[in-house]
């Protein structure tokens, strides 16, 4: 089955159980080049395909028109966790699997349940896994990896899979995409962008359900520091760096001196 997923390396056939670890390396690079390759990929496996597909039923059901949440949010993290995940040789087709299901059940930010979300997440795909075709450990490594992945549960993944999953999640609250999901997300809880008379809260306590311009400084500029691979710590800062350079140009336009950002 996991041949399906790299389709575009008809050369380097993959056996369930990888032995040549050139292969895999060879067929990650192939299926991470683009989201249309993953696209495809997850086309031609029945396994991937049909949680792609319970996964879409869902959202249609939920309509909760969450846009940091979407499907493309699921395909990012799959690219990344195979991405991150090479290196220890996780296997793209559990990459995949882990990321379409690590949130599964959209449990908003502001709700009581928040920290329970990858609990009920990885309840859901225990249940979902073995109806298509995935393996008792197969089962176990996925669902322990959506498990493990979430910010507010504060756990430390046990897997190499878990690593690159909980990386891969947060890459995507950093960046051009993280700027875009944290107002968007802010705006769904009826957050301001920030607080007029003090947008840095130099002379109030940081407040991120209020503010979320707050949400850089009690989150996402702290992300770097918790990655757990190499290649994701690198990728964090260079996207916290593009976040601090946001900060800078918000600083300007609010005609506030560039100072004002330093003791945060
Ligand atoms: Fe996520």
């Amino acid at each position: 089955m996991a041949a399906t997923v790299v389709a575009r390396v008809r050369s380097h056939p993959i056996p369930r159980m990888y032995n040549d670890r050139l292969s895999v390396r060879a067929m990650v690079r192939a299926v991470t080049q683009s989201l249309a390759a993953l696209e495809t990929s997850i086309a031609e496996d029945a396994s991937l395909r049909a949680i792609r597909a319970e996964i879409e039923r869902r959202a249609r059901e939920a309509a909760d028109g969450d846009a940091a949440h979407d499907l493309g949010h699921l395909l990012r993290v799959a690219l990344w966790t195979m991405r991150l995940g090479e290196a220890d040789g996780v296997d793209p087709r559990l990459a995949i699997a882990a990321a379409l299901l690590h949130d599964v059940v959209n449990v908003p930010k502001s709700s009581p349940d928040r920290t329970r979300a990858s609990a009920m997440c990885a309840e859901v795909a225990r249940e979902l896994l073995p109806r298509h075709g995935f393996t008792p450990d197969e089962v176990e490594l996925v669902s322990g990896a959506v498990l493990d992945h979430s910010y507010s549960r504060g756990a430390t993944p046990r897997t190499p899979l878990g690593c690159a999953l909980q990386d891969a999640d947060r890459l995507e609250a950093l960046g051009a995409i993280g700027l875009m999901r944290c107002i968007s997300t802010g705006s769904r809880m009826s957050s301001r962008y920030f607080d007029d008379a003090d947008p840095f809260a130099e002379a109030r306590p940081l407040d991120d359900v209020r503010y979320s311009i707050d949400h850089f400084y009690t989150k996402l500029l702290g992300l770097p520091a918790t990655m757990r691979t190499e290649a994701g710590r690198r990728e964090a800062e260079r996207r916290a760096a593009f976040l601090r350079a946001f900060l800078s140009e918000l600083a300007h336009e609010l005609g506030r001196p560039q100072g004002s950002l330093g003791s945060r």
